[in-house]
């Protein structure tokens, strides 16, 4: 299984600003550039995790799904802090190839897409709720291999900005993923590429593609 993982694209309602228009050019010559490619890429799937939307509005949403349309491959969408998730869940279920992230797993992989977003908060949070039925899911698969996507970092990458904001009960997380089948967590929020190992399982947090 091959996917691409894909973040923080943070487009706009409101097209007009300079802003809004770097990060809605960076994102479609990203889709052309992926279409020219795609023998290359060879990917089965695309997996975003989160800040779809820099505003939350819905348009923004349209714009997103339409382009990923495009790619024709199913994509699973999560929500960042800066998404809208009652317009997102909206517009995920009115997209064509829009899937879960537990909807990408096969017969080697099994995939897990987690909420870490607190409402109204920059940093994140995995909710009780939220753990308890990731445990019962890892204990519920007989993969050998696990993947996990998720938007907030879980490891300090060394920018006290961004730092500041990671998911805060990342040990919590880390402590159920030790159980040498998971294999990679992927996360977005940071804006730049950082990948550590942390024994089996490499965690790796994807640029943005939208300015870094
Ligand atoms: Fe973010």
């Amino acid at each position: 299984m091959r996917v691409l993982h894909i973040t923080d694209t943070h487009l706009f309602s409101n097209e007009s600003s300079v802003q809004a228009k770097v990060h809605y050019e960076g994102f479609i010559n990203s889709i052309s550039y992926f279409n020219e490619n795609r023998r290359i890429f060879n990917v089965d799937h695309i997996i975003v995790t989160g800040d779809i939307s820099h505003d939350g509005g819905t348009l923004s949403y349209k714009l997103f799904f339409k382009n990923m349309d495009k790619l024709s491959l199913p994509h699973a969408v999560l929500p960042g802090n800066h998404d809208d998730i009652g317009n997102l869940d909206v517009a995920i279920k009115v997209a064509k190839n829009a899937v879960t992230v537990e909807q990408l797993s096969s017969a080697s992989w099994a995939l897990f897409g987690l909420n870490s977003v607190v409402p109204g908060e920059d940093y994140g949070v995995i909710r009780k709720e939220t753990l308890y039925k990731l445990r019962e899911g890892l204990k519920g698969t007989a993969c050998e291999n696990i993947a996990i996507f998720l938007h907030h970092h879980l490891i300090p990458v060394g920018t006290p900005l961004v730092d500041v904001c990671k998911l805060v009960n990342a040990d919590d997380l880390l402590n159920i993923c030790h159980n040498g089948r998971v294999r990679f967590i992927g996360t977005g929020h940071v804006h730049t590429l950082f990948q550590r190992k942390i024994n089996n399982i490499l965690i790796s947090v994807s640029p943005a593609l939208c300015s870094q």
